[in-house]
């Protein structure tokens, strides 16, 4: 198979790395409007240099064009690579709006090309652990959640990218951006969501970024489970991710690697899951390769990706639910 990249950013060099490293597709273009940036990943990685995308595409014909561009350009270079019968793998998030959302659901219905949206983090042995440990019967019902992403990102994160902190082109930072991947998970792990009411406020960054550095949400699933969901930008380090689920029969959480069962009993069971070698920032998981290659294997009929966008819908929903809630201090019905 033949794959191309848009967007030569930070994320791109996970992309890159995967692809040569992986025997099932090769790297035959990299574009990026910045011609430096789009020489340098072809430079190390392979393929040929682009500053414009669908050139690329037209001329270089790829099986999948994996999009890690800014936030609002994702659905409209999606559109595009479909219209051509391109598969799409594309970065988080899925779109920055119902509207966005909804053309990329309806694109992806129309066309025989496959999206796949990259929220790498659902391939975790954490999550497949909890996954498991959720569906035994020792568990019974889920009763509630907390999940807390305490990052630390500084002005010039913003400042310098040209995108990030503007609700045009981001759609939003510390939800969107940061956290997107544990409100993801708190749905794949606890389901369809029904309700949620929000705060978004600016702690540290007033005055830099017209977004969100930090967001409290109370989200209410199907079933009567109430998460309670905080993000922000404004700690002083990348805290590992904490996620608690309270069941009837045991309180089963993951903090970074590490996931803990407490039972009813009071007894306490401790294990660390061994991720593989993350490629890139620690914090961004392991999961890059594992959900690539998942990818790559659907399109040759060998599995079902099961991170397609009608399986991104009830997150991405809850998402733009979130930022309404926050902005009309209401709760709001999904
Ligand atoms: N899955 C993850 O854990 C994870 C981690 C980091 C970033 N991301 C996502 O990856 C995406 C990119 O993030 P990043 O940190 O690499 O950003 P970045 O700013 O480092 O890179 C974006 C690149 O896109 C290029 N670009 C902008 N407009 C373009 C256009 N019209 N055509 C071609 N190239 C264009 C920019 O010049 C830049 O090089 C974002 O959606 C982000 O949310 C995902």
């Amino acid at each position: 198979m033949k794959s191309a990249i848009v967007g030569c950013g930070g994320i791109s060099r996970v992309h890159a790395q995967v692809l040569s490293d992986a025997d099932y597709t090769e790297l035959v273009a990299c574009a990026d409007i910045r011609p430096e940036r789009a020489r340098e990943r072809a430079d190390k990685f392979g393929g040929r240099p682009y500053t414009d995308y669908l050139e690329m595409l037209d001329r270089e014909k790829p099986d999948v064009l994996h999009i890690c561009t800014p936030h609002s350009l994702h659905v409209p270079m999606a559109l595009e690579a479909l219209r051509r019968g391109v598969n799409v793998f594309m970065e988080k998030p899925a779109a920055i709006s119902d509207e966005q959302f909804d053309q990329l659901l309806a694109a992806a219905r129309e066309s025989s090309a496959k999206v796949g949206v990259c929220f790498q983090n659902r391939f975790n042995p954490t999550t497949k652990a909890m996954r498991r440990l959720l569906a035994e019967g020792d568990s019974g019902q889920a009763l509630g959640a907390r999940a807390f992403v305490t990052w630390k990102r500084e002005a010039p994160y913003y400042t310098e990218s040209g995108w990030r902190g503007s609700l045009e082109t981001e759609g939003g930072s510390a939800l969107i951006n940061q956290s997107i991947h544990t409100m993801d998970l708190l749905v794949h792990l606890l389901g369809t969501p029904v309700s949620v009411e929000a705060t978004a406020s600016n702690r540290h960054l007033v005055g830099v970024i017209e977004t969100e550095d930090t967001l409290e949400a109370c989200i209410t699933f199907e079933g009567g489970a109430r998460a309670l969901f905080y993000a922000t930008t404004a700690y002083a380090e990348d805290a590992p991710v904490l996620v608690e689920i309270v069941c009837e029969g045991r309180t089963i959480r993951f903090e970074g690697d590490e996931l803990t069962v407490r039972g009813k009993d009071g007894s306490r069971r401790v294990e660390t899951l061994q991720n593989v070698a993350a490629i890139g920032k620690s914090y961004w998981g392991s999961g890059h390769s594992a959900c690539i290659g998942s990818f790559y294997a659907s399109l040759r009929g060998e599995e079902e990706y099961p991170i397609g966008v009608e399986a991104v819908e009830k997150t991405m929903r809850l998402v733009f639910a979130t930022y309404r809630s926050a902005r009309e201090g209401r709760a709001i019905a999904l």
